[in-house]
This record gives structure tokens, sequence and C-alpha cells, in this order.
């Protein structure tokens, strides 16, 4: 289990992730299919009477101008496979044409426009509260927001590949708030399906879960790294000092407070601030504690690496019923799939590819985005491939990595 009680606390479970960095693979590509792959020969492939037609070590894509040629030519010999030695590590340069291909394909839950205005929008209210300019309408300005994410996931509610990466201490909170808004919406939606008013509640609530922070030390809230006894106890007052500053503004939703309030109580009753048991922690907040931590564990820091989804959720699942609530635990699992968006995957094809949308009950076949070669003047749309309805079988053969959460594109 996981000790310590802030989100910080997970500062330092960078577990093994080193095994993602670099993946050589050896892939039984079909014949037919090598015109869509990269990769290097692994064996000699050799006709029936010993004649080399491809030599082990060449690079399948010298052969790109004559492909046609080759493939009729080991067709002609029976050869209906090749095994190639892949590199999986997908280029930055490949994942953002990905991300960008995924945007411009309507793919994201929340276009790059909004996510940034949302992003905004939080980092304005802190600045005011700062300031001690907090007023019911900067308050008023992010939870208008809510009801945007909140028709955008009753629309998709499916946990799509959007979200952003963060580069700087000081933005986290920002971003993160966002984050956590959405994946509080998606979890609440399954939970509790088509119950607009819960949803809008609860994404609001997660809008302004860390709004207390504002009022931390900026020495304390931004430190890279753990904090001593008496940080920790400074941070520990975000929960409180939020709930004071949403009422003052005029806040009154039972929910709403809760998830500001609680949002760091656990299960087992050794959270904060209050030391809440169980179902004794508001519904809401119970959904936005899993939700912190998922999007604490898979955000880079300057300090930290990102953790992949799949093993923040394994995380989270390992921590249910001591840290939270076992049926939300599970409802992420079921939500983002053994494969989340973001997961980079090869197919029983040899496509290399980057899951762009959960799978639903269906854990373990979502939709994938593939990878297309780099080939000039290829200027076709990007193929996406739902793993549910995919002709001949087609599945995921290997997990390979994650794409790092990307930037919004907003500069503070
Ligand atoms: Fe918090």
């Amino acid at each position: 289990m996981i000790t310590g009680t802030a989100q910080l606390e997970y500062i330092g479970m960078n577990e093994a992730e080193a095994s993602d960095e670099e993946h050589m693979i050896i892939v039984n590509v079909p014949v037919r299919m090598l015109g869509d792959s990269e990769g290097i020969v692994a064996a000699d492939v050799i006709t029936d009477k010993g004649a080399v037609i491809l030599p082990a070590g060449v690079d399948i894509t010298f052969f790109e101008s004559n492909m046609d040629d080759l493939i009729s030519k080991m067709e002609a010999h029976g050869i209906t496979h090749v095994l190639l030695q892949m590199t999986q590590q997908l280029s930055d340069r490949d994942i953002d044409e990905i991300i960008e291909n995924v945007y411009s394909a309507g793919e994201a839950l929340i276009s790059k426009e909004k996510a940034s205005d949302i992003v905004k929008g939080v980092d304005n209210l802190f600045h005011a509260i700062r300031e001690n300019e907090i007023s019911s309408e900067v308050v008023n300005s992010v939870t208008n927001m809510s009801s945007d994410i909140t028709e955008d996931i009753l629309k998709q509610p499916s946990v799509a590949f959007s979200l952003g990466r963060v580069r700087e201490a000081d933005e986290y909170t920002f971003v993160h708030s966002f984050n956590v808004a959405v994946l509080t919406g998606f979890l609440a939606n399954k939970l509790f399906p088509d119950n607009r008013e819960f949803l809008q509640k609860i994404i609001t609530g997660g809008l302004l879960h860390d709004m207390g922070k504002a009022k931390i030390s900026p020495a304390v809230l931004n430190k890279p790294g753990a904090l001593d006894q008496d940080e920790f106890r400074e941070m520990k007052r975000h929960p409180v000092l939020g709930m004071t500053l949403a009422m003052n503004s005029g806040i009154r939703d039972e929910e709403i407070l809760a998830v500001i309030g609680c949002h760091h109580e656990k299960w087992s009753g050794k959270g904060y601030p209050m030391g809440r048991r169980g179902m004794d922690i508001p519904l809401s907040a119970r959904i936005t504690a899993v939700a912190d931590v998922f999007d604490a564990l898979t955000a880079k820091r300057v300090y930290k690496n990102p953790m992949s989804s799949r093993n923040a959720i394994s995380i989270i699942l390992k921590d249910a019923g001591v840290h939270f609530d076992l049926s939300i635990a599970r409802e992420l699992l079921v939500s983002l799939g053994l494969y989340p968006p973001g997961s980079i995957v090869s197919l029983s094809d040899g496509r290399t590819g980057v899951v762009v949308s959960g799978s639903g009950k269906d854990l373990v076949r979502p939709v994938v985005m593939i990878k297309r070669p780099h080939k000039k003047d290829d200027l076709s749309s990007p193929t996406f491939v739902d793993l549910k309805s995919a002709a001949g079988g087609l599945r995921i053969s290997n997990y390979i990595g994650h794409a790092e959460k990307r930037e919004l594109g907003y500069e503070l």
C-alpha cells in the first residue's frame, strides 16, 4: 500500500519504467503488410531451394519503391510471413503527428482550444485568490466551464486521448485541475450514466478541488521532491482553505464543497483533514480521490517522469479498499481498459499504433490509431481501427510503452 497522505506522497513511486524506453521486438509480419511496415529483417528469407530473397539485417523500407515486386516474388515462392525486428518506441515527431491527427479527426474528447481556455480560467482563479480579489464572478467563470465538459462527456462516454502534459511546476496545478475534472466526470458518468446534474457538480468540484492551494506558500507548493513535516502540515491545509474560499464566493452546493474539502480523505480513515472513513466520505470526493491520484501519478513533473496509465491503474487497484473505494477503482480500470489511451501497441498484423480511446466494457479491444510509415507525398488521413469490429481477428499482440501526456500549447 501507499503510505503518506498527499498526492505528493506518490513522488518516488516512479516504478521501473525504464523497460518502456527501448523495445526491440520481433514481429512475424504477413508479406502483404510489408509495404506498411518498418523494421529490420530478422532472419534470412529463403526459397525452398535455399536462394536468399531477403537477407537478415536489411531495412525493409529500402524496398519501398519496388515493394510490390518483392511481395510478388515472395508469394510466388509460397512465403507468407517475414520476421521483422522493430524498434517500438515512437519518436516525439511520431507522437506529435499522431496527436495532431487525433485532434483533427475529432477523436480527442475536448478540443485543444477549449482545454487551454479552461486551464487559463483556473489560472485566473488562483491569481485572483492570491491577490485577494476573488469574487463570485471569477468562480462562476470557472464553474460555467464545467457545463461544456459535461456536454462533451455525455456526447462521448468513452475516455479519449486528450489532456495535457505539464512542463513547469507552477503550471501543474491548473492543468491538473482540468485533468481531474475530466477524469472525474468520466468516472461519474460511468457509475451514474446520464445524470447531468451530478456530473456537472462533480466536474465543477474537480476544477476547484485544489483552489485552497492558492493560499499555500509557493515555496511549499512548488517544492521539487518530498515535503518535510512542517511543509506537509502546511500543504494539508488546502482542503479546508479551499472550502472556506468556495463558501465565501457563494458556493453552497454540498457535492462541490465535499470534493474540495474531502478529496484527501481515505477509505481507511487515515486521510485528511477529518479522517472520515469508508462510505462516510461523500461519494463525489471518493470519485475525485481516484482521479486526483491517477493524474498525479501520470503527470510529468520536474522531479519525476510520468508513470504509464497502466501502471497507475495497477497501483490504484492495489490500494483499493485502503486508500480508495474499491468500486470506483474498478471503474477506473473498466473505463480506461487494459490499454488506456496513450498506450503504444503493436497489432497482430505487425502494425504499430497508439490507443486513442478507451475500450469500455471490452478491456482488450480499444480504438487504435495506426502509425503510418513516413512516405513522401502521403497525404492520406490517419487510420483508426476499432478492434471491436476489426476484420480477421486483428488484436493487440504487444504493449510497447506509452505516449506521455502532451502539453496543451499554452504559455503562461
Ligand atoms: Fe488536493
